[in-house]
């Protein structure tokens, strides 16, 4: 643990915030398995497999039960989210944008998967212990890309909900309204994930064999994703509810050029002031023409929503106390904000996006209160200020 990281305050992605992280990579890499996905992240179930704490944890959707709180409905929110942000850099990436600033990365593959312009800078920020973790995983991986063909996710089906034409499909790759590649990854390989169906495999001649998964399935796929980014990736170690911009700036981080900034899955855990002073710090560093994305909850959530069982199963079983995470109090007005400030803003539901992984909502649903901002700045600094 390096200084940054308060005493006491869980490390990497064993327990805390960061075990959070862990959550949506296993939820990433469920979709990957799927026939359908909406995004193929093969790096996702890497991580998963080498973290502790998880091992029981579904490695394939056929072991997840219909409407399952966490692996069927949380994770399919995990996955849609994916695909639109997905989506949303690579539109800044066609826009001429090259550096790229995830904020609250955690296990985000996004340097290593999505096919960035030559030239895009993607920046990963989180807690140090959790990087150190993903650069673990990182490095046991192969330097070069994997000479197999391409495998992307399924035909775009979650068009936000403007009253532009949806994308369409080509037949490789799914493609965006601009006819660009979307998500081309490499082949999803067979990760070292211990899947419930070992137990079909032939039968050895010691009973013993049928209660352990054979070894092949243990041990690191025969083609695994590439150590190698596809773009250049540095990472920043910093607590967000501090001051970061100057280790941004240290690491090459130029705010006269255009960024896409990030912050997936990210404002829900810190305290209203910090988000504040993360939407003014990013301004400042914001030349004309960058974006942002961030996810929020619109709404504090009731005792029948906080009764969910998304929350009830993610805590008794994966011992992720999400509303224990959440920052307390009320959420800031953080679009408004950024309106004052020369931005664009546009609030979308998660429901917006048609697709059948998200096709009704619950009574008392969390992910109701859910939305996706995307923002632009439209104008040069002004003299407004965001109090923070
Ligand atoms: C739910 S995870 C989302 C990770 C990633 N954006 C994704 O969607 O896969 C939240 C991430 O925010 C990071 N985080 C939370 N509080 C932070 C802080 N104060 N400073 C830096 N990172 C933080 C956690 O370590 C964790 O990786």
């Amino acid at each position: 643990m390096t200084a940054v990281e308060a005493p006491g305050a869980p490390a990497g992605v064993t327990a805390g915030v960061g075990r959070t992280a862990l959550l949506v990579a296993h939820a990433r890499a469920l979709e990957a398995r799927r026939s359908d996905p909406l995004a193929v992240d093969p790096y996702a179930e890497y991580f998963v497999r080498a973290a502790p704490g998880c091992a029981d944890w579904p490695c394939d959707p056929s072991d997840v039960a219909p409407g399952d709180p966490v692996w069927d409905r949380l994770a399919g929110y995990f996955a849609l989210r994916t695909r639109v942000l997905d989506a949303h850099l690579l539109a800044a990436a066609r826009a001429g944008t090259r550096q790229i600033v995830l904020l609250g990365a955690g296990l985000d593959s996004r340097a290593h998967r999505l096919p960035w312009p030559t030239g895009t800078t993607v920046w990963e920020l989180d807690r140090p212990a959790v990087l150190s973790f993903k650069q673990q995983v990182l490095d046991t991986l192969p330097p070069s890309p994997p000479a197999t063909t391409a495998r992307s996710a399924t035909p775009m089906a979650v068009a936000p909900a403007a009253a532009t034409p949806r994308a369409v499909t080509t037949s490789a790759a799914t493609t965006t309204s601009a006819g660009t590649p979307l998500v081309v990854t490499p082949r999803a390989v067979t990760p070292p994930c211990v899947t419930t169906k070992a137990t079909t495999t032939p039968p050895s001649a010691t009973p013993t064999a049928l209660l352990t998964p054979p070894l092949a399935t243990r041990s690191a796929s025969p083609t695994p994703p590439s150590a190698t980014p596809r773009a250049d990736r540095r990472t920043v170690p910093v607590d967000l509810r501090a001051d970061w911009t100057a280790a941004l700036r240290r690491s090459g981080f130029d705010p006269a050029r255009p960024t896409a900034w990030l912050a997936e899955g990210l404002f829900l855990y810190l305290p209203a002031e910090a988000e504040l002073r993360i939407a003014a710090a990013l301004d400042t560093l914001s030349a004309p023409g960058s974006t942002l994305a961030y996810e929020i909850k619109a709404e504090p959530e009731n005792a029948a929503v906080r009764a969910h069982p998304i929350y009830t199963t993610a805590r008794d079983r994966l011992g992720i106390d999400l509303l224990a995470l959440f920052a307390p109090g009320p959420r800031p007005r953080t679009a408004e904000a950024l309106t004052t400030l020369g931005w664009t803003t546009t609030t979308r539901t998660p429901f917006d996006h048609p697709t059948t992984r998200l096709s009704h909502r619950d009574p008392h649903d969390p992910l109701s209160a859910n939305r996706w901002i995307t923002a632009t700045k439209t104008h040069p600094r002004t003299d407004h200020r965001i109090a923070g």
